[in-house]
Order: structure tokens, then C-alpha cells, then sequence
């Protein structure tokens, strides 16, 4: 029997992920840096030695559930130490980022604070936690709680972590592009992320290709603003986002391609094009528009207006007739009228969204729009947003039941709760439930849509094709 304990291993990492792909990433990267020092991926916090917070700043309940999740986390590291064991607690992400030393000090349990852009210094920053732990224990008095990383560093990390093992049922995400340069006055991202960088041409498609030969044939472009891609290529020219997912779609083994998320003004032609000419892109669009007033646009500083957002959706629609789209809504931006949210409700209902996600508006310390004085009661902006709820959610449905009827390839990403039930995407990345072989997920099988609801559809897997798969 091999003695793993000489390696380390049999200790045990949970991560648990908040925000956006961009953090799901991130913390699959995490546990590809981890992997080698001999931690193993555990279900729960109690299972585990060390437990890593991805977390995201984005709106204040967001960062507020952190908080929550570190007291808890307090009463673990408490018991266990009071069992002679310890619990290394590390808080990652864009609160690590935007609080840095706040966070020790508001939770002094917290070991280890890493910002976004160091993760591949893990290892040295676990080391110098266990160095602290060490000398607390030994009754050492230190001039600071925590170990803190939240520099944004000259070089990528990009450059240092080790390649992606990262592919879940076929699907597998590709970060290209970070941070942003945007500014919306609302958004804590150009703060938590920093500026915008795209990874070189070269990296991306070996990564790419690493991705295809572990077992991916989705993948998901990433980027805080990924359409603003603008990669370095061999030859010293400019790749954008259009080129790279033309190149991408030419790997053989890549049957589907998405990328997330994209801003409106950088949409270009070319982009737009590519709708139409690359079938491995799905007809599918996540387009954040956040309000339909152009009083509200400006002030969001989001430097586009209604009619450039409709134009865009058109000129999609032409070169892709069946994209389905989705967008993300803020209301109650400060200063928001009834006209204001009137026209947001119009915009929506003149474009006919897939899926959306909304929120109110937060306010967010150190951004433009926190500062504004004009902030609006709880009371309208909950009332705005379950009208603009309800009226998304009306057009989910009649979008589910639009494709009730028709046959359409499926990717099955996982098990469903009943038992012989599994679950998959469409190309248009709605949800479908059909009873079929847990061993067809990671594949892509015909499916017979059968009922269209609020979230989901129900079908009948394609006899043949069924078989060609299986
Ligand atoms: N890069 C993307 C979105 C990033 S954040 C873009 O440019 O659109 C994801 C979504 O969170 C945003 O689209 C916005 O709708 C929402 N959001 C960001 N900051 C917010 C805030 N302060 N209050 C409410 N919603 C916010
Ligand atoms: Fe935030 Fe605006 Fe940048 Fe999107 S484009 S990440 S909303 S600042
Ligand atoms: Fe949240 Fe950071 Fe993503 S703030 S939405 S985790 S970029």
C-alpha cells in the first residue's frame, strides 16, 4: 500500500463559489493549484481542512452572506480546535478584493484574504498561514491577524496556474478576458477586478485544446466584459472576439461555443456576423442592457443608449433568426422616474427576452452611483421589480412553450432529483427534463420537446439518436 500521508494527502479543500462564472472559474483554477499540495475536493465545510470563500461583491447582500457564512465557519474552527485540529479559512474573490484587512478585522478567524489575481500564490500563502498558526499556538503574540494577498500584479496569473482540469459533463469554461474599464456607475467590477486585460491568442487556444482533449465539447467563453476581447496573436495583430471563436469553432470535437458576458457597445460587425456563419456558436446572447431610459443609461454612465440596444437586437436577429436573448435589468437606479421604468417595461416587451436576471439597485460603497443623492425608497424599487418580474417571466414561459413541439439537440449536464430523470441544455440554454441513461450525460442527444414551463421542458429522447449516442 503506498503511504500518502508522506505526500500530504488526505487533506481536504472545500470551495465554495458565490457570484458569477467568472468566480466559478476561479475556483475551479483554485483546486487545480491546490491539487498538487495533496488536497482532495470535499462536499461539505466540516469534511474539510481548509475551506476557501470565492466570493462576490457585486450587490450588499452578496458580500453581507459572506459575512454570515465566516461566523459560521468560526464555530467550526472553535470546535475543532478545541479537538486539537484546526480549520484554515481563506476568503477569495471580490469582497477579499475590496475589503482586504476589513475582513480580518471584522472576522479574526479568517487565515488567509487572496484578491482575484493572485490565486496561483496559494501555496505560499497557505504556507505562511500554517507559519502564523504555528506561532500563535506557541503563544507568540503577532503584530496582525491573516494573511493578505489583494495586489493586482505586474505579470497574469494567467501565466502560473496550472493547466484546467475543469470539464463537467462535456462543458467547460475558458476564461479570455478580465477585468474592466467600463466604469458603469453602479458596478464594483473595474474595482474587484481591476483593468482590462485580454490573455494572448496562443494561450487561449491551448487551452482550448486541452479543454476538447479532457473530454469538452461545450465550452464558454468568459470575460467581465468578454466582447471587448482584444487578444495579442503570434504575428503581432490584434485578435478580436469574432476571429477567436471562428478559430475555436475549427478545433475538431467543439460542437458547441457560448461566451459571457458581453456589453453592448462592443458588439461589432464582425461579431454580429458570426451569428450567422459559425455553427457551433449557439443561438443564444446574455446582453445587459440594465435600463430601457436613455436619462438612465447616461447616469449609469453605460455609454449606450435605447435605440443602440434595439438596433444591435435587430441587425442579431437578422443574421441569426432564431437567437434567443437575455439581458440583466437594474431598477430603481437613483433618480429613476415612472417614465424612466415605463420605458425599461416598453424595451422589454418590444424585444421579448428568453430568460433575465434583475435586481435592484444596490448601493455600493466607493462607486459613483452610492454617492448620488436622489436614491430611491425599498418600497418602489420592490414594487418595479416585481412588475418587471412578472413581465420577464411571462415571456420565459411563452419562449419554453414557443419550442413545446419541435425536436432539438440536448447536452446532458446531470442527474435529475427523480429517480431515471436526467437534465440537459438546449442550444437556446433552456433547461430539459426527460427520463432517459445517466450514461448520456456529457453527450449531445435529440430530444422531442414535449411541454414548455416557467423554467424548464419537459421531453422524449429521439429513439435513434439515442442509439447513436449510447
Ligand atoms: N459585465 C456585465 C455585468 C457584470 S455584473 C455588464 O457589463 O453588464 C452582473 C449584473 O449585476 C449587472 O449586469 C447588473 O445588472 C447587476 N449589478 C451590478 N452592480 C449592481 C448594483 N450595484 N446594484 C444592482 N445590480 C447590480
Ligand atoms: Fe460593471 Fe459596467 Fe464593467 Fe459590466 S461594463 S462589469 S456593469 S462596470
Ligand atoms: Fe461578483 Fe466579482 Fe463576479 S463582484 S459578479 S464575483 S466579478
Amino acid at each position: 500500500m503506498q503511504d500518502v500521508r508522506m505526500t500530504g494527502q488526505h487533506k481536504r479543500v472545500f470551495i465554495r463559489t458565490y457570484g458569477c462564472q467568472m468566480n466559478v472559474y476561479d475556483s475551479d483554477r483554485m483546486a487545480d493549484v491546490l491539487r498538487p499540495l495533496g488536497y482532495a475536493l470535499a462536499d461539505a465545510p466540516d469534511q474539510a481542512d481548509l475551506v476557501v470563500l470565492n466570493t462576490c461583491h457585486i450587490r450588499e447582500h452578496a458580500s453581507e452572506k459572506v459575512y454570515s457564512e465566516l461566523g459560521r465557519l468560526r464555530d467550526v474552527k472553535r470546535d475543532r480546535r478545541a479537538e486539537g485540529r484546526d480549520l484554515t479559512i481563506a476568503v477569495a474573490g471580490c469582497v477579499a478584493q475590496a475589503e482586504g484587512e476589513e475582513i480580518v478585522k471584522r472576522q479574526p478567524a479568517v487565515d488567509i484574504v487572496v484578491g482575484p489575481q493572485s490565486y496561483h500564490r496559494l501555496p505560499e500563502l497557505l504556507a505562511e498561514a500554517e507559519r502564523k498558526a504555528a506561532l500563535l499556538r506557541n503563544g507568540k503574540r503577532l503584530p496582525g491577524a491573516g494573511v493578505l494577498d489583494t495586489d493586482f500584479p505586474a505579470e497574469s496569473k494567467f501565466d502560473h496556474l496550472p493547466a484546467p482540469l475543469g470539464v463537467r459533463a462535456g462543458s467547460a469554461f475558458l476564461s479570455i478576458q478580465e477585468g474592466c474599464d467600463k466604469f458603469c456607475t453602479f458596478c464594483v467590477v473595474p474595482y474587484t477586478r481591476g483593468a482590462e486585460y485580454s490573455r494572448p491568442v496562443a494561450a487561449v487556444l491551448a487551452e482550448a485544446r486541452q479543454l476538447v482533449a479532457a473530454g469538452a465539447i461545450e465550452i464558454t467563453l468568459l470575460g467581465q466584459n468578454v466582447n471587448a476581447y482584444h487578444g495579442e496573436a503570434a504575428d503581432g495583430s490584434t485578435w478580436g472576439l469574432a476571429r477567436l471563436i471562428r478559430e475555436i469553432a475549427g478545433i475538431d470535437g467543439v460542437a458547441r461555443l457560448r461566451y459571457t458576458t458581453s456589453h453592448p457597445r462592443d458588439m461589432d460587425d464582425e461579431l454580429i456576423a458570426v451569428h450567422g456563419e459559425v455553427p457551433q456558436l449557439m443561438p443564444y446572447l446574455h446582453l445587459p442592457v440594465q435600463s430601457g431610459s436613455d436619462r438612465i443609461l447616461e447616469a449609469m454612465n453605460r455609454r449606450h443608449g435605447r435605440d443602440l440596444f434595439l438596433g444591435l437586437v435587430d441587425r442579431l436577429r437578422a443574421a441569426r433568426p432564431d437567437l434567443a436573448l437575455s439581458s440583466d435589468f437594474i431598477v430603481g437606479f437613483p433618480g429613476e422616474s415612472d417614465a424612466d421604468f415605463d420605458d425599461t417595461m416598453r424595451l422589454i416587451e418590444q424585444v421579448g427576452f428568453a430568460s433575465a436576471f434583475s435586481f435592484k439597485y444596490s448601493r455600493r460603497p466607493g462607486t459613483p452611483g452610492a454617492a448620488l443623492t436622489d436614491q430611491l425608497p425599498e418600497s418602489v424599487k420592490a414594487a418595479r421589480l416585481a412588475a418587471l418580474q412578472a413581465l420577464l417571466g411571462r415571456q420565459a414561459r411563452d419562449f419554453n412553450v414557443s419550442k413545446a413541439g419541435t425536436t432539438t439537440p440536448v447536452l446532458f449536464a446531470e442527474a435529475g432529483r427523480k429517480p431515471g430523470q436526467i437534465i440537459g441544455k438546449t442550444p437556446w440554454l433552456q433547461s430539459v427534463y426527460v427520463e432517459g441513461n445517466p450514461r448520456l450525460i456529457g453527450r449531445i442527444v435529440d430530444v422531442h420537446l414535449t411541454e414548455g414551463h416557467a423554467n424548464s421542458l419537459a421531453g422524449r429522447i429521439v429513439t435513434g439518436s439515442y442509439e447513436a449516442a449510447a
